[in-house]
């Protein structure tokens, strides 16, 4: 028995000698020294040894007992310790490296267009006004002089919500909402920067919802000479001292006479390219003279008071400073297109 326990205690001790990591040591732990364990397989043999016997066995049983204790913790201590460095060593920090850099957000493109028109305009005296994107048939059509059925309702398609609720198509019913605010009392001078809707096909130049800058000018003595005078004025503020504006006749079923107005071409400066189609100016922006109806069904006297009033749409305003070819650029959320527009 006595050769059995020294071979018991030399087979453990190579074992632990051999362990790599602290669960093996504690399997070898749990398979010599556990209740199950041939140590204590063999210690049940003790009553069958003569009593000279015994108590030699059983000094020797707790010597090995003793020993692979002593072997086992030392084990334990020395892997613990190790993985411990191991631990520190990785998650070491180099206090000395340089910070990593948060990425900072800017304004978007578009709100900056935004607020850059509206500073022109609230220099020349004019207040900025809003209203709803969810809007009735009456303001967006009806008040602009567009009664159910008229033809003239083709030209936006509309996002009908009820047969009288809809999404706004233009930021035009503003005008009323904002005339009838005034009490048929003028002067009249606001500009209405707000998102719009219609039912595009998205592509290059179309999106389903996009942005307009309304303006409305109404008081005794209104010409259409002033309209020009604003737009020369905001045209050489907004793109550039050499602009040049014209103003083309055109239609609106809200305006008597209406117009567009085109800027001269920045890249050929008028000589006719691609970008301007060959005629040297480029399209900017519907207006005209408010037509007598829609100024009565904003309470204003048509015989007391004229005015003009104009609509723009934003992203064409951006896209022609900035040389944006895809209006839906603005609308992806590309930071890579977003962030070269964090400081205009
Ligand atoms: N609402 C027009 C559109 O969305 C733009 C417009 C044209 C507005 C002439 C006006 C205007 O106020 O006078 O196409």
């Amino acid at each position: 028995m006595l050769d059995r326990l020294q071979e018991l205690h030399d087979e453990a001790a190579a074992q632990i000698e051999s362990a790599v990591t602290l669960s093996d040591l504690r399997d070898v732990r749990v398979k010599y020294l556990g209740k199950k364990g041939p140590m204590t397989e063999l210690m049940k043999g003790m009553g069958k040894l003569s009593s000279e016997e015994r108590p030699k066995v059983g000094q020797k049983a707790n010597e090995v007992r003793e020993s692979l204790t002593g072997k086992l913790d030392a084990k334990e201590a020395k892997l613990e310790s190790e993985a411990l460095e191991a631990k520190l060593q990785e998650e070491k920090v180099d206090v000395t490296l340089p910070g990593r850099p948060v990425p900072k957000g800017g304004r978007h493109p578009l709100t900056s267009v935004v607020e850059t028109i509206e500073d022109v305009f609230i220099g020349m005296g004019f207040t900025i006004a809003e209203g709803p994107e969810v809007e009735t048939d009456y303001y967006n059509f009806e008040s602009l002089n567009l009664p159910k059925h008229h033809p003239a309702r083709d030209m936006q398609d509309t996002f009908f919500i009820s047969s009288d609720l809809l999404l706004r198509t233009q930021t035009s019913p503003v005008q009323t909402r904002t005339m009838e605010k005034h009490q048929g009392v003028g002067p009249v001078k606001i500009i209405c920067p707000g998102k719009v809707y219609r039912r595009d096909e998205d592509d290059a130049t179309h999106s389903h919802q996009f942005m307009q800058i309304e303006g409305l000018v109404v008081d005794r003595g209104i010409r259409m000479s002033d309209l020009k005078g604003i737009f020369a004025t905001f045209v050489k503020e907004y793109f550039g001292e050499d602009r040049e504006i014209r103003l083309r006749p055109s239609f609106f079923p809200f305006t008597e006479p209406s117009a567009e107005l085109d800027i001269s071409c920045a890249l050929c400066g008028g000589k006719g390219c691609r970008t301007c189609k060959g005629t040297g100016w480029i399209e900017v922006l519907g207006a005209g003279m408010v037509h007598p109806n829609v100024l009565r069904m904003g309470g204003f006297d048509p015989d007391v008071y004229s005015g003009f009033a104009f609509g723009m749409g934003v992203e064409r305003f951006a896209m022609l400073k900035y040389g944006i070819d895809d209006i839906r650029h603005f609308y992806t959320n590309d930071t890579r297109f977003l962030s070269q527009f964090k400081h205009v």
